[in-house]
């Protein structure tokens, strides 16, 4: 059984993308610049956006963060959108979700300019990356790719069953896995809420990608010998042992599946930290897309 360690893949990444940066300077360039706006003061949300403001300085990017409060109306919000879509200094910019119950979500990722749009949420984007056009890949898909990709776990013609249908991971994932190329080529299986005898599915699964949420729901008996197991589970459980008081816990059942699988990523250490990475090459990217 081999670990997909993302923590050290993501920080090649960063080293890879540190070097690019250094460059840039070097040619006396702009360095390329990513802005996060966060609405309201959910625990988790302001945790993951301060990594990725983190992750900026770390390779050498300018960054912005953008917080706006609890009570933010839809055109205040719409309003900094544009403001941050006109600003030439910004190369890359995202909204950390979820949003407020005020503020529709719809109307938000519309507003974002494609150009900017490094988490790969506007419809323009999803729909290029469906039809194989270059485009930016949402972050957390892009680093499954990436991970499958740097161990060279083989995809060609195989079943790989994803659990979650959510707009952020499993939908783009089902249709990142089944195009041509390298990764994909699988055969996909999208389930979800509805899905009858998922463990007669998911025990057909060579690789099976969990986005639900559900801690410990991927059981050892749901899985075949050797199976590629992808845990994009990161649900908070409170665990008054820790110094934050909680733990962060996996989709899967990591102490039994892992004595069947192939490859595993562990959570925390797997496709969490691959997210940022990933955001961070969106942006320089973007950064690209602009000075052509
Ligand atoms: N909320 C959970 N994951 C993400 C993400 O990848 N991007 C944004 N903007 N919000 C999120």
């Amino acid at each position: 059984m081999t670990i997909l360690d993302g923590k050290k893949v993501s920080n090649d990444i960063k080293n890879e993308i540190a070097v690019e940066v250094q460059k840039i300077k070097d040619k006396g360039e702009k360095v390329p610049h990513l802005a996060a706006i966060i609405v309201g003061n959910d625990g988790a949300s302001l945790t993951y956006v301060g990594s990725k403001v983190k992750a900026c300085e770390r390779v050498g990017f300018e960054s912005t963060l953008v917080q706006m409060s609890n009570t933010t109306s839809e055109v205040e919000l719409l309003d900094k959108i544009k403001e941050l879509n006109e600003n030439p200094e910004i190369d890359g910019f995202i909204v950390q979700l979820p949003l407020p119950p005020q503020i529709n979500e719809q109307k938000v990722l519309l507003a974002v300019d494609p150009d900017k749009d490094v988490d790969g949420f506007h419809p323009t984007n999803f729909g290029k990356m469906a039809l194989d056009m270059s485009t930016f890949i949402p972050a957390t898909p892009f680093g499954i790719l990436e991970l499958l990709d740097r161990y060279g776990v083989e995809t060609k013609g195989k079943h790989t069953v994803v659990i979650g249908r959510s707009h952020i991971v499993g939908r783009p994932m089902s249709i990142l896995m089944g195009r041509k190329g390298f990764p994909g080529n699988s055969t996909v299986t999208l389930t979800h809420s509805h899905t009858k005898n998922i463990t007669q599915i998911t025990s057909q699964a060579d690789i099976i990608i969990s986005a639900l949420g559900v801690p410990n729901f991927l059981k050892a008996e749901m899985v075949k010998d050797d199976a590629v197991i992808i845990d994009v589970g990161i649900t908070r459980v409170t665990d008054e042992t820790r110094p934050r008081g909680y733990r962060i816990v996996g989709d899967v059942d990591f102490a039994n599946v892992s004595k069947k699988a192939s490859y595993i990523t562990p959570v925390p250490g797997g496709v969490g930290p691959m997210t940022i990475a990933m955001l961070l090459k969106n942006t320089l990217l973007a950064r690209e897309r602009h000075n052509i």
